[in-house]
């Protein structure tokens, strides 16, 4: 008796009910008063009367399994056929979307720096795009005649005689500043954001870009921490295997300065460095233009350049692509 009950289990569970017919026939076959499962009920008589209770629970349950699958197939077969008719009959409706929105591969970038940073610890603040020499170049310790500050580099919203220069900020240092003025201690911040530089355009380098900056700014801040602070990114980003290397360098705002690169590897198995920050203890001098004490408080800072972190991460070689908006670029990132 046993065995008959599961092998009607498994017959009733393996029945396909994709169409009217199949629906109907099953709710004959095994549910109507002659079906099968009310005829093996009828059975109850030849079972010996101390499993009789055992016998009629199992065959309620079975009856019940029985009669949801049923009905939950005519349900999906109505709703089946009402999208279709719908569909076909009432050209008011809205269509099903064929293609959802994705977010552009720099967008999930800075999300997942974002997020990253958030659990290290830093909150996120914005300056704006638009910024006067003071805090684009002079608070950060430029002097007067250095190189960046040159046409070259730099697009200038306004160029002044009188009032002081506007340009569109060719990095996100400036938003340090601006976090230093504000004067409240510690500052532990990251400041994504678009910057721009009159540059001629190439698989590795636009006219405008994006950046994420980062500072930290507390009485004993070290190097340690800053180098720390970025191995623990990296890894984060691309997984503990990441191999990355720091090299010293010069901004002048930092002191001392120091680069980072990840290895980038193609499928081919070739691959090169490619450096995806800069970075360093803030330079006494800024602190002073900032108006704190480099007596009592130090800083690190850094600057990434999510395009390149991008490029890495989804393993595109032209920056280009980025901006191009093609969607057969947008569509492989969906989901
Ligand atoms: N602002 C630098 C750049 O654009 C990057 C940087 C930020 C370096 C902070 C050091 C500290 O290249």
């Amino acid at each position: 008796m046993n065995a008959d009950i599961e092998a009607l289990r498994k017959e009733i569970e393996s029945a396909v009910l994709d169409t009217e017919e199949a629906i109907e026939s099953f709710r004959l076959t095994y549910l109507s008063r002659k079906g099968r499962i009310p005829s093996l009920f009828k059975k109850i008589g030849d079972v010996p009367p101390e499993q009789r209770g055992a016998f009629g629970q199992s065959m309620n349950e079975l009856k019940e399994q029985a009669q949801s699958i049923w009905e939950e197939a005519e349900l999906a077969l109505k709703s089946k056929t009402d999208d279709e008719r719908s569909a076909s009959e009432d050209l008011t409706l809205p269509v099903e979307p064929t293609l959802a929105g994705t977010l552009h591969p720099l967008t999930r970038t800075v999300n997942e720096m974002k997020e990253i940073f958030l659990r290290l610890g830093f909150d996120i603040a914005h300056g704006p795009e638009i910024e006067d020499d003071f805090h684009n170049f002079t608070a950060l310790n430029f002097p007067p005649e250095h190189p960046a500050r040159d046409m070259q580099d730099t697009f200038f919203v306004r160029k002044g005689e009188e009032e002081e220069d506007l340009v569109l900020r060719t990095h996100t240092s400036p938003v340090q500043v601006r976090l230093m003025q504000e004067g409240t201690l510690p500052i532990r911040s990251v400041m994504p954001g678009r910057v721009f530089r009159n540059e001629a355009v190439t698989a590795k380098s636009y006219f405008q870009f994006f950046q994420m900056e980062g500072l930290y700014v507390q009485e004993g801040v070290h190097m340690g921490e800053l180098i720390q602070t970025l191995v623990q990114f990296a890894r984060m980003m691309y997984g503990e295997d990441v191999r990355y290397r720091v090299r010293p360098s010069f901004f002048p705002f930092t002191e001392p300065s120091i680069e980072m690169d990840v290895w980038w590897e193609k499928d081919n198995g070739a691959g090169q460095w490619l450096e995806i920050l800069g970075a360093g203890m803030v330079d006494p001098n800024v602190l002073t233009s900032a108006g704190l004490d480099p007596e009592k408080v130090s800083g690190y800072a850094f600057g990434m350049g999510v395009d390149r972190i991008a490029m890495l991460r989804y393993g595109i070689d032209d920056i280009r692509t980025l901006y191009e908006n093609d969607l057969r670029l947008l569509r492989q990132f969906s989901g």
